[in-house]
C-alpha cells in the first residue's frame, strides 16, 4: 500500500494541514486563513497570529484527515514546516506535531518552507527534474535559489530590503487600496497605463542580481506627497490610481523578470519554477511566457492553491524525503525563524 504524508504548515498566517502519498498526490487540503483578521492592520501581527494557529490547528488536521477519510494509524510519516517564518507561529505547529508524533509513535520530519514552495513546481509538473532556477516572491520573501536535488538548495540572491509582496502591501495602502494589496494593485491596473510614470528598477550596487523594493515604495509615495514631499494629506482622487498602479506593478515585474532570467543565463539553467502569492500576478505571467518563449526555458507556474501557503507542498517533500529514504528527526525538533538556505 502507498504511504501517505500528514503535513503540517503555520509559519505566517495560514494555519494548514495536507495529506499527500508517496506518488505526490494530494488526498486532502485544508488551509484556515487569517488575512481577514489581520487586513485591519495592512499586514501580519505575530502575536494575533500564532494565537490564532493555536486554535485553529487541532481543527485543521482533523479535517485533513477526515476529508482523506484516514485515520492518524493510516499516517506513516508527519512533516512539519520547521523554519522560516514567525517563531511564535512556527512553535505552534512544530509542538503540535511532535506532540503527534510523539504520542503515536510516528516519525517526524522538518521541514523548511523555502524548499517546500519550490517543491510545489514538482507537484504541479511531475516531468520536472533537477537543476533548476526558483523564483520565490511572496509577501515575506523574494530570492531566487539554485536547486540541484533534494535538500540541496543555493541562494543566488534574495532581496535587501521589502519583499515584492510587501511593496504591492505598502503601495496598495498608499492608493487607499485594499489588503491584500497584489490583487487590488493587478485590478486597478487593468484599466492603466504602466507607462504613466517612471518608476526606478531597484538596483544594489555590485550585486546585480539582488532585488530591492523600497526605493520603489518611496518613489510612489513622493509622487503622491509632491516633488518636495510636503504634502502631508494624500488625495488620491487627485490621481489617477489606475496610472499609479500600472507603472509601480509594471517596475516589479520588470526587477523580477530581468534578474530571474540573468541569474539562469549566469548559472547556464534551462528551467525555472516561479511560486509565492505574487506569482498569482497576471501582468508577471505574461512577461514569463513571453520571456521563456524567447530565451527556451522552461517554466512552471504552480496553480494558486499551490504558490500561496499551504500544505501540500509540506507533505509533498516530506513524502519525497521519505520515499528518499531520509532518517526522522530525533526528539526535540526547533523551530527556526530563519532558514538554514538564506545565511
Ligand atoms: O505566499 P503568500 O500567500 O504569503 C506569504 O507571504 O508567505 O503571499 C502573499 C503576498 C501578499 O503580499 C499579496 O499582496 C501578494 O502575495 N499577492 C499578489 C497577488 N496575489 C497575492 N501580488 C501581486 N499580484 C497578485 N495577483
Ligand atoms: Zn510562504
Amino acid at each position: 500500500m502507498t504511504r501517505l504524508v500528514l503535513g503540517i504548515e503555520s509559519s505566517c498566517d495560514e494555519t494548514a494541514a495536507a495529506v499527500v502519498d508517496e506518488d505526490q498526490n494530494v488526498i486532502s487540503s485544508v488551509v484556515a486563513t487569517q488575512v481577514d483578521a489581520h487586513a485591519e492592520f495592512g499586514g501580519v501581527v505575530p502575536d494575533l497570529a500564532a494565537r490564532m494557529h493555536t486554535e485553529a490547528i487541532g481543527g485543521v488536521v482533523t479535517k485533513a484527515l477526515k476529508d482523506a477519510e484516514v485515520e492518524l494509524k493510516d499516517i506513516s510519516t508527519i512533516a512539519v514546516t520547521q523554519m522560516p517564518g514567525l517563531i511564535g507561529s512556527l512553535l505552534v505547529g512544530v509542538s503540535f506535531a511532535e506532540g503527534l508524533a510523539l504520542s503515536t509513535g510516528k516519525p517526524l520530519y522538518g521541514i523548511d518552507h523555502i524548499e517546500g514552495h519550490i517543491w510545489s513546481g514538482f507537484m504541479q509538473d511531475k516531468t520536472l527534474t533537477w537543476p533548476l532556477m526558483a523564483l520565490v516572491v511572496s509577501g515575506g520573501h523574494t530570492a531566487l535559489y539554485r536547486y540541484d536535488g533534494l535538500g540541496q538548495i543555493k541562494m543566488i540572491s534574495r532581496t535587501v530590503d521589502d519583499a515584492a509582496g510587501e511593496a504591492f502591501d505598502k503601495v496598495a495602502a498608499l492608493l487607499k487600496l485594499s489588503y491584500p494589496g497584489g490583487p487590488s494593485i493587478q485590478k486597478a491596473a487593468e484599466t492603466g497605463n504602466p507607462k504613466a510614470f517612471k518608476f526606478p528598477r531597484g538596483r544594489v550596487k555590485k550585486k546585480p542580481l539582488h532585488f530591492s523594493f523600497s526605493g520603489l515604495k518611496t518613489s510612489v509615495l513622493y509622487t503622491l506627497k509632491g516633488q518636495d514631499g510636503l504634502r502631508s494629506n494624500i488625495n488620491v482622487e487627485d490621481y489617477c490610481v489606475p496610472d499609479v498602479a500600472a507603472s509601480f506593478q509594471e517596475a516589479v515585474v520588470d526587477s523580477l523578470i530581468s534578474k530571474t532570467f540573468k541569474a539562469l543565463e549566469e548559472e547556464k539553467l534551462e528551467t525555472l519554477v516561479v511560486c509565492g502569492g505574487v506569482a498569482a500576478n497576471s501582468r508577471l505571467r505574461e512577461r514569463l511566457k513571453e520571456e521563456s518563449e524567447k530565451r527556451s526555458i522552461k517554466v512552471v507556474v504552480p496553480p494558486l492553491k499551490l504558490c500561496t501557503d499551504n500544505a501540500m507542498m509540506i507533505a509533498g517533500l516530506g513524502a519525497a524525503y521519505l520515499k528518499e529514504g531520509r532518517a526522522p528527526e530525533s526528539v526535540g525538533l526547533e523551530a527556526r525563524a530563519r532558514s538554514s538556505l538564506s545565511r
